[in-house]
């Protein structure tokens, strides 16, 4: 546990690195956030008003109303012909209601919004979520052929926290390439076709053949050393202009090296001992605000890309005395999309602009000065002619007007008065110092996926950790203990804001870890807010609680008492009371769907069963109809990582898992397929797969029972009853 928080406020004069690897190089010069100007701060804070009233981002509305309706339909009619074929091959018809939705026939505002969540877990998490969205991926012309493909381009989120940050971060950044040119990197070099040459260098794949803590266990002393003693030169800019920095940033590098544009195979190991002009930025510069100018992103093709970043406060209440997590559930999620970072959550409930975090204009610091409008000029005396020419008040920062000039009165012998005019009003904008260039990609990346403040926290245990190769540069590098310099730190822009609710109102900076340290391992908090009117969140979980690194369903229950926390803004459908209840159901070893009771009212639909389950151990925390103007929450396909009897096992490595070799990255993407695209047969199946003598089939039908659960919210908006095949499949996979 956490527990030593009270000398937080302190840190941020304490954390720095000692900049003895400080080389002006273009890395550390492009990771060197900057201090500008302020542009019009009234704006810097969104307030985002509470509970269901809650409003997103104008930038983001517009995101989403663009791709609603240029590139939706298409997507969906995609999506919707893939499964038509899938159905026609099991010789079923779909309901002329999933066909109405899908090709927007009934109205083109009611098409499904689909969220699609991938949890945290290492590279086991994130080639487990790649295999994932390659079967949703249209360009896949096995998913196409599957009836799955199209839904990973008709998804209007995406979202990801820890491992699941590097997925839906890489992606976006490299423009939304195929699943295969993502982790193995395009298999011939981008073309040079290109008008604008981008700063950051083209994708060079996830190189995960190099290890992040250990790049090369081949010759690894020196090369070690020379890995080290650059990705410290890289963040030596950053700590001598004053800005908090802390292990975060040591990985923020690494991780760049593997997920952000400007690396590939040969050009890992350029070290800052190489010539100015070989050794490469690797990806420093590369802001997560600049997503916004990659081509798909302006076009809108992209899914929303948002991550997930957990918070420690000095204010917080320890109160999960069973939790194996180390961040209290109700602790602050923050999330970052290309255009906002900040909280939904009620105790905070305001964003600023990505591209200024790390700002603070409005406080009682340095930077932020209330300045007043300056007097405007005298005017000039007048000439013996003409009037005097009459200042202008200069504009002001935040504050009063200028004083009006004033006009001399001429002295010449037969002169005009001086015109005077009024001063300059007091400027909205110009209020003190803003920073730029904090929002690294790879930083919010590695603020995402930094767990390594979950480490027992003595520098000898870090040495036997997973941080081995890394301590004796950690301690020579950082002045503090590692409990206080292995977070991530940003000044805290929200000073002041939700005085009464928000803990760290009143923290100089924001104590940032790992989006899943709170025990909700699959991202669902910004997928539950109620202004993105979510109907759908498809959850690849590939997080680990048991002691083979599979889940158990701990994601769903942490989702669930999370949003109980927060019931005016938050609402999850029905699950399972614990993990052993969805371990003893079998639902840690199929897909499973949630929510099919919550949307209807009235008898007007099959009611879903929970007969699917082979024991009569589980217990409902909710399942009755919600009564009418009660929030719909909602409907979640889970999907686990799992191995079930006669499978290889090849997808539950380590979430420390360093390195994977190029062969272990098919194996584990072909495993991985297998088991997101099979399905489930019937209830006796999660026995079967416990049996000694299993047997594991596949379910034809599993592309259509997608297709009725991913149209099941607008097919209640219409009041039509379930019908056909989605009524068998919605009773066979649905547990709520
Ligand atoms: C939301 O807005 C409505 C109408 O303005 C108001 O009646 C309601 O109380 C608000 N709810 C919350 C939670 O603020
Ligand atoms: C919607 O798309 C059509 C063409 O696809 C375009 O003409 C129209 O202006 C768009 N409307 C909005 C609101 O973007
Ligand atoms: C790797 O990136 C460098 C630029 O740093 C580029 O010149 C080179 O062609 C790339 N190599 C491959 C195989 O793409
Ligand atoms: C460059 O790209 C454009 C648009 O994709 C294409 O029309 C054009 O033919 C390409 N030119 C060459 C030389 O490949
Ligand atoms: C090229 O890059 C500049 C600067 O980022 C941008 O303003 C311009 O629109 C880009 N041009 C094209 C054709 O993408
Ligand atoms: C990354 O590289 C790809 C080409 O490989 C390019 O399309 C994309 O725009 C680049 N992203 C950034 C942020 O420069
Ligand atoms: C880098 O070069 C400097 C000066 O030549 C040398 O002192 C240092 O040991 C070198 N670092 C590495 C890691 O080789
Ligand atoms: C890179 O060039 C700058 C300016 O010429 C120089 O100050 C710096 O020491 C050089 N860095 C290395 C690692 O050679
Ligand atoms: C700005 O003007 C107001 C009202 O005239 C005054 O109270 C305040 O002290 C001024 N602030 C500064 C920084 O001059
Ligand atoms: C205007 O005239 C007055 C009185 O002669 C003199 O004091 C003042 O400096 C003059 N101002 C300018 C701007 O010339
Ligand atoms: C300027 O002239 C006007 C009108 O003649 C007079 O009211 C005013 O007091 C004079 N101002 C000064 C500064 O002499
Ligand atoms: C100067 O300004 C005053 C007040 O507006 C006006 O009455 C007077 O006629 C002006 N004098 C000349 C010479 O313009």
């Amino acid at each position: 546990m956490i527990t030593s928080t009270s000398a937080f406020p302190l840190i941020f004069s304490l954390i720095f690195v000692i900049p003895h690897v400080y080389a002006q190089t273009a890395a550390s010069l492009a990771y060197t956030p900057q201090s500008v100007t302020c542009p019009d701060v009234t704006q810097f804070i969104r307030l985002a008003g509470s509970g269901q009233n809650q409003t997103l981002s104008p930038q983001e509305l517009n995101y989403l109303t663009s791709r609603r309706n240029g590139t939706l339909p298409g997507a969906w009619q995609t999506y919707l012909n893939n499964v038509q074929g899938a159905a026609s091959s099991q010789g079923v018809a779909l309901p002329d209601y999933v066909t109405s939705i899908l090709n927007g026939s009934t109205s083109s505002t009611d098409l499904p919004t689909l969220g699609i969540a991938v949890s945290g877990g290492g590279y086991r998490a994130a080639t487990f979520s790649a295999a994932f969205l390659n079967s949703l991926d249209a360009r896949n012309g096995a998913a196409a052929g599957f009836g799955t493909g199209g839904l990973l381009q008709a998804a209007t989120y995406l979202v990801g926290s820890s491992a699941g940050s590097w997925v839906v971060g890489s992606l976006s950044q490299a423009g939304f390439p195929t699943m295969s040119d993502l982790v193995v990197g395009p298999g011939s070099p981008p073309s040079s076709n290109t008008t604008n040459t981008t700063t950051f260098g083209d994708w060079g794949g996830w190189t995960t053949q190099f290890g992040f803590l250990n790049p090369s266990p081949v010759n690894s002393q020196d090369v070690q050393s020379q890995y080290y003693q650059t990705v410290l030169s890289e963040i030596s800019g950053k700590a001598q202009a004053g800005f908090p920095v802390s292990f975060a940033d040591l990985w923020s590098r690494v991780l760049a090296r593997h997920f952000v544009n400007g690396t590939n195979a040969t050009n890992f190991f350029d070290f800052v001992n190489a010539t100015n002009s070989t050794q490469q930025p690797h990806g420093a510069g590369a802001l997560w605000s600049g997503l916004t100018s990659v081509s798909t992103f302006q076009t809108n093709q992209q899914p929303f890309p948002i991550i997930v970043v957990d918070s420690l406060s000095s204010s917080q209440s320890n109160g999960q005395s069973n939790s194996p997590t180390i961040v209290p559930l109700t602790n602050t999620i923050y999330e970052f999309n290309p255009f906002e970072m900040g909280s939904y959550d009620p105790t905070l409930s305001a964003f600023i602009p990505t591209s200024l975090l790390g700002s603070t204009p409005n406080s009682s610091g340095a930077n932020g000065q209330t300045v007043n409008g300056t007097n405007g000029a005298n005017g000039a005396n007048g000439t013996s002619s003409g009037n005097g020419q009459a200042g202008v008040g200069g504009n002001g920062g935040i504050g009063t007007p200028g004083e009006p000039a004033n006009g001399q009165n001429v002295t010449g012998a037969d002169g005009a008065n001086g015109t005077s005019t009024t001063g300059g009003s007091g400027g909205t904008s110009g209020n003190g110092t803003c920073v730029t260039g904090y929002d690294q990609t790879s930083f919010v990346m590695s603020l995402s996926s930094n767990l390594f403040n979950a480490l027992n926290q003595t520098s000898g245990q870090l040495s036997d950790s997973v941080l081995g190769p890394v301590v004796p540069f950690l301690n020579n590098s950082f002045q503090n203990s590692p409990s206080d310099f292995l977070p991530g730190y940003i000044p805290n822009s929200f000073q002041g804001v939700a005085a009464g609710s928000f803990p760290d109102s009143q923290s100089p900076q924001l104590t940032l870890v790992d989006g899943d340290e709170d025990g909700e391992f699959v991202p669902f908090q910004p997928l539950l807010v109620a202004a993105r009117n979510v109907d759908v969140i498809f959850a690849s979980d590939a997080s680990s609680q048991t002691p083979d690194n599979y889940p158990n369903g701990t994601a769903l229950i942490n989702a669930a008492a999370r949003a109980q926390a927060y019931p005016d803004s938050y609402t999850f459908p029905p699950v399972p009371s614990s993990a052993d209840d969805i371990v003893s159901s079998g639902f840690n070893l199929r897909p499973v769907f949630f929510g099919c009771g919550s949307a209807d009212n009235g008898t007007s639909t099959t009611t879903p069963t929970n007969d699917t389950s082979p024991t009569n151990g589980t217990t409902s925390t909710n399942s009755t109809t919600p009564a009418s103007g009660t929030p719909i929450p909602p409907l979640v396909i889970y999907l686990p990582n799992m191995a079930l009897p006669n499978d290889i096992a090849l997808t539950n490595s380590s979430t420390f898992q360093d390195t994977l070799l190029p062969a272990s990255v098919q194996a584990i993407l072909t495993q991985a397929n297998s088991i997101v695209t099979r399905g489930f047969i019937n209830s006796s199946f999660a026995l079967q797969a416990q049996s000694t003598n299993p047997t594991v089939a596949s379910d034809p039908m599993w592309p259509v029972c997608l297709a009725c659960a991913v149209t099941d919210r607008a097919r209640a908006r219409q009041g039509l009853p379930r019908d056909g095949v989605c009524s068998t499949c919605l009773q066979q996979y649905c547990f709520s």
